[in-house]
């Protein structure tokens, strides 16, 4: 039996579908050859963009997992306590190079490509990718490094598991910043009641669908990137984020399977959903830093999310896309640094 949320979400994603397949199919009457170029116009991409190996981010290296091998960029000082970074959705370790270039100077800084994305490894299936998973690889990572807790950084989907991370592993963690992802609670009740959060969550519903999402991102060389990243609606307003940065990120997509992991993460948490409000509160020190006004995410999720915390400190940063930590880098760090003290 299904569960009745999946077969709507189904149904509102089969919505968003029609609605891109119509899109697709009047850009390529209108311009039928050279749409058809665009559809299957890929760069071939066999070398990383020098960005990637920039010494001053780090060197490269792998973990191995129980399940999984996960690819990690690391720096800073040997011993000293790990901070340890979580990326979102589309995202990959590269979008922390600037809390990384400044934090190394006292932490180990270790940034990861989470399961799926990237360099790391990519299981088949949306069962690889639920929460229980995604969550169990932050669990062996901080053994791995030789560590027993961390400064646990997170953005996006990486935020949602770092929530879930320090509830249900408080000894791992010894404080936890989180950048524009609101509690799962606080996101799982607010959708139900604001058709706003429910209009700006639409491509949730359009990640349910098969191969058109995946195929919507590789579209001309996975012009997605640049539009996410850059374009007018909702990308990176400042100059932090330039053509270099988007061929990173392009590199990363097109890595292997492309998008299919990342999208996973979406398909897994409708199919196989947490109660998230059965999470213990979290005990240890919160920062969440709130980049507005943020396309996905309604800023009242913020505030909704303060309820599920014993000492949480809230801070917005004005005039930033969701990707706060690159549009406004060196606010963001102040206010890293002022909460770590
Ligand atoms: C999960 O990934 C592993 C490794 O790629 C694979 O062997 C397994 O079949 C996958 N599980 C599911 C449910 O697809
Ligand atoms: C945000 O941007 C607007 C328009 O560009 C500007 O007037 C305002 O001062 C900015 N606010 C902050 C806090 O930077």
């Amino acid at each position: 039996m299904m569960d009745l949320q999946v077969v709507v979400a189904c149904v509102i994603g089969f919505f968003y579908a029609c609605i891109a397949f119509f899109g697709m199919l009047w850009r390529f009457i209108r311009r039928p050859l050279a749409f058809t170029k665009e559809l299957f116009y890929r760069k071939k991409r066999n070398v990383p963009p020098a960005c990637l190996n920039d010494p001053s981010l780090g060197s490269h290296g792998f973990i191995h997992l129980e399940e999984v091998r996960l690819h990690y960029v690391i720096s800073g000082p040997e011993g000293a306590p790990l901070m340890l970074f979580l990326h979102g959705f589309p995202e990959f370790w590269y979008s922390w190079r600037y809390q990384i270039r400044e934090f190394n100077k006292d932490y180990r800084v270790v940034a990861i490509d989470m399961r799926g994305y990237a360099d790391s490894d990519k299981p088949k299936g949306v069962k690889n990718y639920t929460v229980e998973k995604l969550i169990s690889d932050i669990r062996q990572i901080v053994p791995a490094l030789g560590y027993e807790h961390c400064v646990l950084v997170s953005h996006d989907w990486g935020g949602a598991l770092a929530w879930n991370f320090a509830s249900y592993h408080p000894e791992m963690v010894s404080k936890l910043i989180v950048m524009n992802c609101p509690h799962g609670a606080a996101f799982q009740k607010f959708i139900r009641k604001s058709w706003k959060q429910f209009k700006m969550s639409w491509y949730m519903f359009f990640f349910q669908m098969p191969f058109l999402p995946e195929l919507m991102f590789s579209i001309n060389d996975y012009n997605a990137m640049k539009m996410i990243f850059t374009g007018s609606k909702g990308g990176v307003k400042s100059d932090s984020t330039n053509q270099d940065d988007i061929e990173a990120y392009k590199y990363a997509a097109s890595r292997q399977g492309g998008m299919t992991g990342p999208i996973n993460y979406y398909r897994a948490a409708l199919r196989f959903p947490r109660i998230f409000g059965a999470m213990p509160k979290i005990e240890k020190p919160v920062l969440l830093i709130w980049g507005k006004p943020d396309m996905a995410l309604s800023t009242e999720l913020a505030e909704l999310s303060r309820q599920y915390c014993n000492n949480i400190k809230i801070e917005y940063v004005e005039n930033s896309s969701h990707w706060v930590q690159m549009d406004k880098p060196d606010e963001v760090n102040q206010l890293m640094r002022n909460f770590l003290k």
